[in-house]
């Protein structure tokens, strides 16, 4: 875990700098809380509210989220590394989300446009619609015994029930734990496990490249060892006929049926827990992020003011899957609590063609697009014959997240789908996290492939190994200094994980001190750069995947001794994934194994999880602990320096690996 204080990145040499035009930065939700505040520069209003965390906080707490009960205590540190944020208070966030829109003058505005995949299969949903939808599914969920703190996995596709079995969980005090639904039967059967999930939400199938395909037999498969599942709900999405379970499977029309549009949302602690979100660390297993109710809703919707910039006459369209943060942060809460108008999306960019996005934004008049590097990197390769065809006037702010949006990347975006005039806010932030945390704002000027700066009221800093924080020029580990109200709360269930992984980096010097995961440089101007995870964790088009996940899937292949998993660049996806397999004692090396074994993670883990390269080797480099030496083999597979290698148990392995590039 060596910060690289020695180079600094070709990134750092980019000198373009574009300013944003000045009607979109006075139009702005930040520009205009700097001008009302009286500060002079974006410096002076970043720095203050940094420095003063807690006021700058409270303000942002107050002004976004109503409480039931207000809070006595803005930030309770006394439990370092778990801290509490707005104690005393009383707050729900699906009555932040839905139930005051209702009841106000947005009750008729639209809360989604639906977007089917079948094109033309579309619908709008108000916010007193889906405040009545959403109170019928929590009085069912109510009638089969879902209480607070119960666990409810949901496994769908981007559909309307996505947000309402989120909102209706929120609403009674039960706690969401999304699956992606890209996630085979085997992720779906961990995640369910580990939460001990009451109920599973699903569909019957959904649309994907203009094919309807079957969900429902994915849940089915995980379910066989569940003993804590007692209902699973099933969406009728495609309409294709699923086996039910007698007794635990009900349609989800049949469960609401005959429910009361009226139903209570429970005043809960700010520090009761919305939702867990598995995401993958260094090890094989998962770890369930756990999310507040109280300083996750304030992150979420101050942020999408803020960075995103969304107003109330905006359509706003974020292309996350619900499944993962973004999703959460972006496509559901923050939005919501706004108030604000999005687009729900439900199929691939490229269907029917590749237009089909660019189609969504004229047909819709989308303002704020919020999207990934791989998605622009896939449209950059080709061409833009399809943006052109279509009116992308409507475009006021881009912005990204997932990955390092590269140069080229950023720029194609602007021109092609930011009229050569939206700011793109490429914001760094995590799972654990909760909202964004480095990032521009509309006024600053942008470096393309930059994140630009720390945003207010967050700490962030780039550290040394000695938790010295590094001049410009040079980089380090990415840190925060100090607790900010939509960070992780814990691990599920696993205390020492969350304190391991976080916290003990930097204890024994500056306790409290959050480290990311991510090294990060800064150029002479303090603009920062993303350089990439510090610990074995692949990006594969924006989805975070854990090598050691990948490497137990193949080990399980009947014919597999042992497998360590790389990424190797790649130009759309980011990384694409390589296993090097060393089979079992007289498994004959043949090609089609390869695919066999490719096609087995894939049951195995999901579609994400594809080797798409797999090589036989006869040894693997390891540490005298036994700990496979990723890095070691991956600058072998990449033809670059290996570094020093006399520390291996097994030196010799290096040269077992091939150069793949
Ligand atoms: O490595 C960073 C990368 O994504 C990681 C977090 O992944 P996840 O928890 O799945 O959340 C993704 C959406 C927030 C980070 O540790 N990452 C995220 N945003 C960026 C990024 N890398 C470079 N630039 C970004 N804008």
């Amino acid at each position: 875990m060596k910060s690289d204080t020695a180079k600094t990145a070709v990134l750092q040499e980019e000198t373009r700098i574009f300013n944003t035009p000045q009607w979109i930065i006075e139009h702005s939700n930040s520009y205009q809380w700097m001008k009302n505040k009286g500060f002079k520069t974006e410096n002076e209003m970043r720095k203050w509210c940094s420095d003063n965390y807690i006021e700058f906080w409270d303000e942002m707490a107050r002004t976004f989220v109503d409480w039931f009960k207000p809070y006595t205590q803005i930030l309770d540190d006394s439990e370092k590394p778990h801290y509490k944020w707005f104690t005393g208070g009383k707050v729900n966030v699906a009555y932040n989300a839905v139930d005051r829109h209702a009841h106000s003058e947005k009750r008729n505005k639209v809360a989604y446009y639906f977007v089917g995949e079948p094109v033309g299969d579309a619908k709008a949903i108000t916010y007193y619609q889906l405040y009545r939808e959403v109170n019928r599914l929590a009085n069912a969920l109510k009638s089969v015994g879902v209480e607070k703190g119960d666990r409810v996995v949901t496994y769908l596709p981007m559909i309307p029930e996505q947000p309402i079995t989120m909102l209706a969980c929120a609403k009674i005090g039960a706690i969401h734990t999304l699956v992606f639904s890209g996630f085979s039967s085997g992720g779906l059967a961990s995640r369910v496990n580990d939460a001990e999930a009451k109920v599973v939400v699903t569909a019957d199938g959904f649309y994907r490249r203009g094919k309807p395909l079957p969900l429902k037999p994915n849940v089915d498969e995980a379910l066989k060892n569940s003993p804590s599942v007692k209902k699973v709900i099933v969406v009728k999405r495609t309409g294709v006929s699923v086996p039910m379970t007698e007794g635990r499977d009900v349609y989800y029309d049949d469960f609401v049926a005959g429910q009361s549009t009226k139903c209570e949302t429970v005043p809960l602690d700010p520090e009761d827990r919305l939702f867990i979100l598995y995401t993958s660390g260094t090890t094989g297993k998962p770890k369930g992020i756990e999310h507040a109710h109280g300083g996750y809703a304030v992150g979420a919707a101050q942020t999408t003011s803020w960075v995103l910039d969304v107003h109330d006459d905006d359509v706003y369209w974020c292309t996350a899957d619900a499944g993962w943060i973004t999703g959460h942060s972006y496509v559901i809460y923050g939005p919501l609590i706004l108030g604000a108008s999005s687009i729900l999306y439900e199929g691939s960019p490229d269907f029917p063609d590749l237009g089909r996005w660019w189609s969504i934004i004229e047909e819709y008049g989308v303002s704020v697009f919020y999207s990934a590097p791989t998605a622009v990197r896939m449209f950059m390769k080709s061409g833009e014959e399809f943006v052109k065809k279509y009116d992308l006037s409507s475009i006021r702010i881009l912005a990204s997240v997932g990955e390092p949006l590269n140069p080229e990347a950023y720029m194609w975006f602007r021109k092609n789908i930011g009229s050569d005039q939206a700011p793109i806010m490429d914001t760094w932030w995590q799972t654990e996290t909760g909202c964004h945390v480095v990032a521009p704002l509309a006024m600053t000027p942008e470096k393309p492939g930059s994140v630009c700066f720390p945003l207010p009221g967050m700490n962030t800093d780039i550290y040394d190994e000695d938790a010295n924080s590094v001049p410009l020029g040079y980089g380090g580990n990415i840190v925060q200094t100090a607790p900010w109200p939509s960070m992780l709360r814990a691990f599920f269930r696993d205390e020492i994980r969350y304190k391991k992984e976080y916290w003990d980096m930097y204890w024994q010097v500056k306790p409290g001190t959050y480290l990311a995961g991510d090294k990060a440089t800064r150029d002479k101007d303090g603009y920062w750069w993303i350089q990439g995870r510090i610990d074995d964790v692949l990006k594969v088009a924006g989805h975070r995947i854990s090598n050691a996940e990948v490497e137990s899937a193949a080990v399980s292949h009947p014919k597999v001794a042992e497998a360590a998993v790389i990424g190797e660049p790649d130009e759309v996806k980011g990384e694409k994934i390589v296993a090097f397999i060393i089979l079992k004692e007289g498994v004959v090396e043949e090609e089609s194994l390869k695919k066999d074994i490719s096609t087995h993670v894939r049951k195995v883990l999901g579609p994400v999880a594809y080797p798409d390269k797999v090589y036989f080797v006869k040894d693997v480099p390891k540490t005298r602990s036994g700990k496979i030496m990723r890095r070691v083999i991956k600058a072998k597979a990449l033809g670059k320096d290996t570094g020093d290698v006399s520390a291996l148990s097994n030196p010799e392995a290096v040269s077992s690996i091939p150069q793949i590039n």
